[in-house]
Parts: structure tokens; C-alpha cells; sequence
């Protein structure tokens, strides 16, 4: 079954592959599939992952069942389980968004493809390759590229997916974050430190509604000691660019004026969104994507990923 639940189920090839196949899409070579339904289950607000697998969805033909958590029987006690079995009976493909990391667990064995569309703090798979996706376009390889993740990466799904997969395509990963916002599972280095040598500064949300403890510093303070300012913004090489996956606290993790500068790549991140997810449903629907990807596979080969 071709699920996708987590990159580290998928090798770097496949990871390619469907990096390759988005760019196929953006070229707008369209495959319909006007026959098949997919189910769209947020139990958690969203706007970006929902909303472009539903523009996806729609710009591959298929129809949509979208789903209000708040006027189903979830209310009445079903458990997740029963109702993603409910929704097989009826859906060619399943994309889920819960707060409970690792929910997928219980669900291996549902006979629809599903896809993750974000586990509590654990994976973000769907928003990793999208990221990849725009740093292909932007630097046509990853072996050797830098990368400052920035933030909230105690409670980041998106910090965990990319530093794992980042780094198993050969990035140098740096990771910046306050002592109460850090996963103590990585290490840490001061964003000055870095700011002058990174490719690529990947700022994070500060979660706010997944905080125990309040930070105890001020909104400006934060966007000072650790946000992108237009201090670092000036110190940036030239080519480097900034991401973030959104939604942005303007002028917390990032200066506000600085969201549609030059450099930014957040809204072509979200742009790219709806093309690696096409990408993915057609994985979904068709097995492994593309004829000619074995002969470019062995040039990105030769050539270093
Ligand atoms: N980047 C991202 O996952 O955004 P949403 O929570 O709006 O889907």
C-alpha cells in the first residue's frame, strides 16, 4: 500500500523521484483522474496542507470529500481508527492531519493509500518535500548546501522531517533555537555565528498553543535574540534565501517587511505545495511515477545528489 507516513519510510531516490515528478507537474503535464475520490480528514486547523491538497486534488479531476471533525461522529466517541476505516469504504485516498505524533501507527493496515499531512510534533513529510522541492529549483542540487533551521524545534514536525532528511541528502544542518524551544536530541549553535555562511535560513513558527511554560521573553526581544532582523537579513550571502513553512508570527520569527523581500521563498513554498502534493497523489494512484526517472536517477548519481 502506498502509504506515506514518514520520510524515513521513503530512500533518497524516492525522494527524488518525487521531487522530479512535482517539476513535471509545474510544467503543467496534467494526468486526470476523474474517477477517483480522495478524503481530506483535518482533525487539526490548517490552512496551507489543506487547502492545497484540495487544490491538488482538484487540478488532477478528482472529487472531494472534506471532512468537519466538529459534525461528525467523532463527537459521539469513534475512534480514530474506525473512522479512517469508514472513510476507506468510501475514498480512493486518505490525507490526515492529527495532533497525536505517530497516529498513522494504528492505521498501517487501512487498504487505501493515506497520506500524512502532519503528526503532532513528529513529521510534516508533505511540507519536507515541498521545501526540497523549491531548494531544487533554487540551487539544482543538495549536496553541500547549508542550512540554518531557525526556532520553535521542540515542537516543530517540520524541523524534525527536514534535519533528518536534509541531512541524508548531504546538507550541513545548523540548528538555532532559545534553551526552552530546543529538542535536546540535536545540537545547537548560536544563529550568529552562522548567519553569513548559510544557503538557506529556515525560520519556524513559535508554537504558541503547544506551549507549557509562557517564554520568558517579550515578542521584540524574541525577534532580536532570535529572529530573522534586517541586521542578519543584511548579512546574508547573496544567494541565500529564506523559508519558513507558515503561518508566520510577523515580527516574532521574522521581521515583517521582510516576508516579500527579495530573498523570500515563503510564498513560492506554498506555491510548490500544490505541486509536490499532485506529485504525491499520482504516487498514490500509480506505483512508482515516472518511465524516465531510472536514466536521470543515474545522472543526479554521477553527478553528486
Ligand atoms: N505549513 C503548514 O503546514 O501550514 P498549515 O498548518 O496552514 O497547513
Amino acid at each position: 500500500m502506498r502509504h506515506l507516513f514518514n520520510l524515513k519510510d521513503l530512500s533518497e531516490r524516492e525522494v527524488l523521484e518525487i521531487i522530479h515528478s512535482a517539476e513535471v507537474f509545474i510544467e503543467d503535464k496534467i494526468t486526470f483522474y476523474g474517477n477517483k475520490v480522495v478524503a481530506n480528514l483535518f482533525f487539526e486547523p490548517s490552512t496551507r496542507t489543506q487547502y492545497s491538497f484540495e487544490a491538488a486534488e482538484h487540478r488532477l479531476g478528482c472529487k472531494v470529500i472534506s471532512f468537519n471533525k466538529n459534525t461528525s461522529s467523532i463527537q459521539k466517541g469513534e475512534s480514530l481508527y474506525d473512522t479512517v476505516k469508514t472513510f476507506s469504504q468510501y475514498a480512493d485516498l486518505i490525507i490526515i492531519r492529527h495532533s497525536q505524533n505517530n497516529y498513522y501507527e494504528a492505521l498501517k493496515e487501512i487498504d487505501v493509500p493515506i497520506i500524512n499531512g502532519g503528526d503532532g510534533s513528529g513529521n510534516h513529510p508533505t511540507q519536507s518535500l515541498l521545501d526540497l522541492l523549491t531548494i531544487h529549483q533554487e540551487f539544482g542540487q543538495f549536496e553541500g548546501l547549508k542550512v540554518a533551521i531557525i526556532g520553535d524545534i521542540a515542537h516543530s514536525r517540520v524541523a524534525n522531517t527536514n534535519i533528518d532528511i536534509m541531512k541524508r541528502l548531504g546538507m550541513t544542518v545548523y540548528c538555532c533555537a532559545p534553551d526552552k524551544l530546543q529538542n535536546k536530541e540535536y545540537h545547537y549553535v548560536d544563529l550568529d555565528d552562522v548567519i553569513h555562511e548559510v544557503d538557506i535560513v529556515m525560520l519556524l513558527r513559535v508554537q504558541f498553543e503547544r506551549h507549557q511554560k509562557q517564554l520568558d521573553i517579550s515578542k521584540e526581544e524574541y525577534l532580536q535574540l532570535f529572529g530573522l532582523n534586517k541586521k542578519r537579513y543584511n548579512q546574508l550571502k547573496e544567494h541565500a534565501i529564506i523559508m519558513h513553512p507558515a503561518p508566520v508570527n510577523r515580527g516574532i520569527e521574522i521581521d515583517g517587511d521582510l516576508i516579500e523581500s527579495e530573498k523570500s521563498r515563503i510564498f513560492k513554498q506554498m506555491k510548490n505545495g500544490v505541486y509536490v502534493r499532485m506529485a504525491l497523489i499520482h504516487r498514490a494512484f500509480e506505483g512508482s511515477i515516472l518511465n524516465d526517472f531510472n536514466k536521470e536517477w543515474t545522472c543526479l548519481q554521477e553527478k553528486s545528489i
